[in-house]
């Protein structure tokens, strides 16, 4: 059975993958709170000399999008120091590497829609920035998934899309829903198959690894569909006025899926299976 580590185990993708991957892989789920991190180089080295591994899922990360316009060093140090810390380690170790990295590494142009793995990135906000640093380091050697608003089922601690805005209509809570964007959200456990298609058929390269796309409006709409929420709390509203004060970010992000033998199911057939499931 292959060894696989994986960084950002405790995280919002990172937790459920390690669950799902219990039989399939030899995990090794080294924690930042026991002092694993990948910032610290020196430390770093001595933790992963000690460790054998054949692949190395790198999903550890600075995610906070909006906070990172404000907290500029410690994102660059996560996101680009510590793969750089990380990639080299591995590359001395010979292991695979598969790099998390995100739609954010595209400025959102209707025009170049749907973005395909030749598109060349341009981010527009300093966490979309870090991230295709991060990908610039390991470009040619490794894969790089690329992952848009992934989201999953259980009540795990960093909520999704999905949960925030399921929970919100629960307590009848009013919001809005950008009607004039694109995104992909994208079942966790669909991100799980296409990564374990990407170690047992390692080559490296860039990988869509995305659902269908919506806009918010319509993936709320589904929400409100299957779950019997009521649609009149959704207001509409537009990209401009509903992010002017956020970090910048991509508008309409469509991504196109990567050809792979995994199927990502859209947010709408997802919908439909957990309720046939629970
Ligand atoms: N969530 C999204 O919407 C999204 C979208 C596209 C791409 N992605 C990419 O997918 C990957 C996983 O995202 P996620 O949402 O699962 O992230 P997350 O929930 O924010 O988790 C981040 C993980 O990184 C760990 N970490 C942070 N700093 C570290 C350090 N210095 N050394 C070692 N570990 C450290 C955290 O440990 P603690 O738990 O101890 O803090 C946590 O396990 C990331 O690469 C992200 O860029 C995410």
């Amino acid at each position: 059975m292959k060894k696989v580590l994986i960084t950002g185990s405790t995280g919002l993708v990172g937790s459920r993958i390690a669950t799902l991957w219990q039989d399939k892989f030899q995990l090794i789920t080294p924690k930042y709170e026991d002092g694993f991190d990948i910032t610290e180089k020196d430390s770093l080295n001595k933790i992963l000399d000690g460790l054998q591994f054949d692949f190395v899922l790198h999903l550890a990360a600075y995610t906070n999008v909006d906070k990172a316009e404000e907290e500029r060093e410690l994102c660059y140090n996560i996101n680009v120091v510590g793969v750089r810390n990380l990639f080299e380690v591995c590359q001395k170790k010979k292991a695979g590497f598969i790099y998390a990295s995100t739609a954010f590494v595209f400025p959102g142009k209707l025009s170049e829609n749907p973005y395909t793995e030749k598109s060349i990135p341009d981010p527009l906000g300093f966490y979309g920035k870090s991230k295709w640093a991060g990908e610039e380091i390991v470009k040619g050697k490794a894969a790089i998934a690329r992952f848009d608003y992934p989201y999953r089922f259980d009540n795990f601690s960093k909520k999704d899309i999905f949960r925030t805005i399921k929970e919100l209509l629960e307590n009848k809570v009013k919001l809005k829903a950008v009607e004039d964007m694109k995104f992909n959200p994208t079942f966790i456990d669909d991100i799980a198959r296409g990564l374990e298609e990407l170690i047992n058929e390692f080559s490296p390269g860039i990988y869509h690894l995305v659902g269908k796309d919506y806009t918010p409006y319509d993936a709320f709409r589904l929400i409100c569909k299957y779950y019997d929420l009521d649609l009149s709390l959704v207001e509409p509203i537009s990209f401009f006025e509903f992010y002017q004060n956020k970090a910048p970010r991509p508008q309409y992000n469509a991504l196109k899926q990567s050809n792979l033998k995994t199927r990502f199911r859209s947010f709408e057939e997802v919908l439909a299976m957990s309720l046939t499931k629970s």
